[in-house]
């Protein structure tokens, strides 16, 4: 084969598609639930935007973002994320004019150059949740129960919401100095990559899967001995609400998520179906990142799953239906060449009717044609033959019951629906 898709990335069809589907619907069904408009952003930005918000020092950044150069000369990139996009889209779009908070939800293709496996792709989807404007706990579990919601849905079994609080710009400084100095006396034992960033950026060190480095971690100093009042009555109250509305979950005090924008909440649902890569979806709170990118202070808290994650789940249980599905239709079948062109014409008709229609496109041989209807799998044959089109009439095949009659071509919608609803018209 000389063209193959590119590493990491991967062609979606029948049967799998009909998931992604369902898990797409349910995912707007639960958004217009809890009153999230839809946003779709560019698949690319100025990488500037990702550095600023992501983090420079993030891997997301540093690592594995496509970068390219227009050819304007400017820096881009494909969004590795949605969150940052939609910040920029709130700031360009004065959405925060209209004086309440703003819900948006985007489903959508994102891009990070890692090395594939079970789970991980360079070209991922997520869905992903943001709600701007409020600093309140409620949002923290608006979303969560969001999240919630669209996976009880979707009969996602065996998840587990793992939650942290990372603190703010008034205790973090605190946090980040003692975890520092702990693990530039712990360096030796740690990897290269840890080493770098216990001096850069010391909460990524979390994110090191080496068991080295994770057991040299168990030691730490743990944020939520630092975390100032206004931080533990945040995440108190988020976990009280918590309970309240029964979302279980666990406390997980080295949940640091790979994204630099995070404030307080810091949340991610784990499904131990998936292997090293068991993240179905995380979130948190982002109070500083409008700012960052030049708004005002608006406080927001968001999500994102992923959708190739959440299929790997779904497919082990559910059926994706194998075939498109054309029972509920007809196929239109010419009993010689000559009325071919009345059998399109026919075609269109049923279809402006709302019939599912299908008919032969290969000059195939009346015996044929009716093959090819029982491969489609539809429970109607309409026959078109020279004498029928003079007549305005057609003959109808059950091809459950083999039987065939004569009707008059206006009557084909409802003759259609009464064989495909019972059987036996
Ligand atoms: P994230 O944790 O980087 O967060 O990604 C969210 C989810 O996307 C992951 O939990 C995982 O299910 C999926 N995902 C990430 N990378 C890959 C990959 N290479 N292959 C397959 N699936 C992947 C964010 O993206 C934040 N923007 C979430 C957020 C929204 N925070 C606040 N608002």
């Amino acid at each position: 084969m000389k063209y193959r898709a590119p590493k990491g990335t991967r062609d979606i069809w029948l049967p799998e598609i009909t998931l992604w589907q369902r898990i797409e619907s349910t995912v707007r069904e639960v958004a217009s639930l809890y009153g999230y408009g839809e946003i779709r952003t560019p698949i690319f930005e100025s990488v500037e935007l990702f550095e600023r918000s992501v983090g420079e020092e993030t891997d997301i950044v540093n690592k594995e973002m496509y970068v390219f150069q227009d050819r304007g000369g400017r820096m881009m990139a494909l969004r590795p994320e949605g969150t940052a996009s939609v910040v920029r889209a709130y700031l360009q779009n004065r959405m925060g004019a209209i004086g309440r908070e703003v819900r948006l939800y985007y489903i959508g293709p994102m891009f990070r150059y890692e090395r594939p496996q079970k789970g991980r792709c360079r070209q991922l989807h997520q869905f992903g949740v943001e709600l701007l404007g409020s600093d309140r706990p409620e949002a923290d579990i608006e979303v969560i129960s969001f999240v919630k919601h669209v996976y009880d849905r979707l009969e996602l079994k065996g998840t587990c919401l793992k939650i942290n609080s990372v603190g703010c710009p008034v205790c973090r400084p605190v946090y980040h100095e003692n975890l520092c100095t702990f693990l530039v006396n712990m360096s030796e034992g740690m990897c290269d990559n840890c080493s770098v960033r216990a001096r850069k950026n010391p909460l990524r060190v979390f994110d090191c899967k080496s068991r080295q480095c994770q057991s040299i971690l168990n030691e730490a100093p743990s944020i939520l001995d630092y975390l100032c009042s206004e931080c533990v009555d945040h995440h108190k109250a988020v976990k009280e609400m918590l309970s309240l509305l029964a979302i279980s979950f666990e406390e997980d005090v080295r949940l640091v998520r790979g994204l630099d924008y995070y404030t307080r909440t810091a949340f991610e649902f784990i499904h131990g179906g998936l292997g090293s890569q068991d993240a179905v979806g995380g979130g948190g709170r982002y109070d500083g990142l409008v700012e960052e990118l030049g708004g005002q202070h608006v406080p927001a808290v968001g999500f994102a799953g992923g959708l190739e994650r959440l299929i790997l789940l779904l497919s082990e249980t559910q059926d994706a239906s194998i075939e498109q599905d054309f029972s509920a239709g007809c196929f239109i079948a010419a009993a010689s060449a000559e009325v071919r062109s009345n059998v399109q014409v026919l075609a269109e008709l049923l279809r402006r009717n709302s019939v599912t229609t299908v008919t032969d496109t290969q000059d195939r041989s009346l015996k044929s044609q009716m093959k090819l209807a029982g491969k489609y799998g539809v429970k109607a044959v309409v026959i078109l033959g020279f004498d029928e089109c003079e007549e305005g009439t057609c003959l109808v095949k059950n091809m459950i019951t083999g039987k065939q009659r004569k009707i008059s071509q206006n009557d084909i919608p409802d003759v259609v629906r009464a064989m495909s609803n019972t059987g036996d018209e």
